[in-house]
């Protein structure tokens, strides 16, 4: 039975679809009703992520410029310790960002190990459309980005220096990225960790793209790359499919070709929310106890703008946004 507030919300819903005259889709994972565009991003705090990239959905603009556009508000943000500038470095003190794109023809750029640069989101998007190439890695994706006007920043903020040198006083490395775990085995400068943001959105004219861009897991062997700059691991977009993105602990999202893996599922006719799931009891099949401890979250949509989620634990959240309005959702989880 519906409740007042949902259906207060069905009846608007009903009336902003007719006045939009678009089909409302109704939901496969929860009680909010979707059409395009839409716009999720990893983490409830990617709302103002998700804000940004909404003017320009909203105004009949492209996924790919909405994804770009969106990606770059955790970019800028010192207060978000886990993406560009403010990132937690790695075990050396230097901040090293990893980010790649991907439109609905399949063009793809990414770079990775990148420093110095506030938003290499954007130099990934270059790279998609000034080079032959999909990745550019460390000094050459430097280069590329200076040669391209990027000016270079010092992006260590001395919130992230004070967590560094406090990691330093015992060095122990721990990828452990559920802020409960964190929270217990006190790690410092992580208790907030909220991570990667891979951001997925359908346009008005029901194209999709993506975005994904990470200071990677702090304190990080020097030269590490997770899975957020490589296409099918962090972002997978297939505009006859959906797209997906992933969040968490790369090394286990690049083992199973995580985002590649969640739309091939979709592809199969599950719908978004079961083809996440699919691909996270595929990585306990394949790793059993070793991931027991460790977070991995995705996010799904398709080319209806049926969305969902699937996550190893509990804790991770997305943040949606459409005609509808913004919500955040509770991601469902294994553990
Ligand atoms: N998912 C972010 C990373 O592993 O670097």
């Amino acid at each position: 039975m519906l409740n007042r507030r949902k259906f207060v919300q069905a009846s608007f819903l009903s009336s902003a679809a007719l006045f939009f005259n678009k089909t409302i889709i109704a939901a496969g994972s929860s009680d909010f009703i979707k059409n395009n565009p839409i716009v999720l991003s990893t983490w409830g705090d990617n709302v103002k992520a998700n804000a940004e990239a909404w003017k320009i959905l909203s105004s009949s603009g492209r996924a790919l410029d909405a994804v770009e556009a969106g990606v770059q508000i955790p970019e800028a943000d010192p207060a978000d310790q886990s993406v560009g500038y403010g990132g937690l470095p790695d075990r050396d003190g230097k901040v090293t960002l990893d980010a790649c794109i991907m439109d609905e023809n399949a063009n793809c750029g990414a770079v990775m190990f990148l420093e110095n640069i506030m938003h290499p989101i954007k130099v990934a998007r270059l790279v998609m459309e000034k080079t032959p190439h999909v990745q550019l890695a460390g000094e050459g994706a430097l280069q590329f980005a200076l040669a391209n006007g990027f000016k270079k920043e010092n992006l260590l903020t001395p919130e992230s220096e004070k967590a560094w040198k406090d990691w330093l006083k015992t060095s122990n490395y721990d990828p452990t990225t559920t802020p409960k775990l964190l929270e217990q085995k006190n790690v410092p400068g992580q208790q907030n960790n909220h991570d990667t943001i891979g951001m997925i959105a359908l346009d008005a004219a029901g194209n999709l793209s993506g975005a994904c861009t990470t200071s990677g897991l702090a304190f990080k062997m020097r030269g590490r790359v997770g899975d957020s700059p490589i296409i099918g691991a962090g972002l997978y977009v297939d505009n006859e499919v959906g797209a997906a993105t992933s969040t968490g602990v790369g090394e286990e999202v690049i083992r199973i070709c995580g985002s590649h893996t969640v739309v091939e599922l979709m592809r199969q006719g599950m719908s978004p929310e079961l083809a996440c799931k699919r691909t996270v009891e595929r990585m306990i099949k394949k790793r059993g106890s070793k991931i027991k401890e460790l977070q991995v979250g995705f996010i799904a949509l398709n080319t209806k703008g049926e969305f969902g989620s699937y996550a190893l634990q509990k804790g991770f959240t997305y943040a949606v946004q459409s005609k509808a309005g913004v919500k955040v959702y509770n991601s469902k989880s294994i553990y």
